[in-house]
């Protein structure tokens, strides 16, 4: 009786955690959800939170350096180009060398493998396209 009382709870703590688990349309966006980890002491994918980085969400083809109401760098205020796959890329791997003065620390995410996992992550909470295949 009480085996299969402590046995019926063990079942129901995993259905609620299976619940709770979120889940993503691809792999590789589950990927990039884990390597987004690795920004999110600066960045949050919630837009309504105010973090140290500007909200990444809606950042994939945005244009650089224009969330409303975060205090960017100069140089990153300035910035002409649009965050595609290149310039994410190059931004990931050496931010430095694409904005000299950004105040973002280097995170140095150089494999291109990692870096098309947090790509696709990217466009997902950007919610582009409008329907990821
Ligand atoms: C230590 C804090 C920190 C970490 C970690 C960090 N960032 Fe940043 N990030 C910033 C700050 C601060 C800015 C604004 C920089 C500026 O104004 O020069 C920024 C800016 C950016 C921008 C430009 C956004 C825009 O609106 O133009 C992108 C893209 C970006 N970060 C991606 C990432 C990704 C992807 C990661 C993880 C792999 C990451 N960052 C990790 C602090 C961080």
């Amino acid at each position: 009786m009480r085996k299969t009382l402590v046995g019926t709870l063990f079942a129901a703590v995993a259905i609620i955690i299976a619940g709770c688990a979120v889940t993503y349309p691809t792999a590789e966006v589950a990927a990039g959800a884990e390597i987004f980890n690795k920004c999110k002491a600066c960045h949050s994918a919630n837009p309504s939170k105010g973090t140290f980085g500007p909200s990444l969400t809606g950042v994939y083809m945005r244009q650089a350096g224009t969330l409303y109401g975060f205090d960017y760098s100069e140089e990153l205020t300035n910035a002409m180009f649009v965050w595609d796959d290149e310039h994410l890329r190059k931004w990931v791997a050496h931010n430095k060398m694409v904005l000299k003065g950004t105040r973002m620390r280097h995170v140095s995410i150089t494999d291109p493998v990692e870096q098309d996992y947090l790509i696709a992550y990217l466009r997902y909470i950007s919610d582009y396209p409008k329907k990821m295949k």
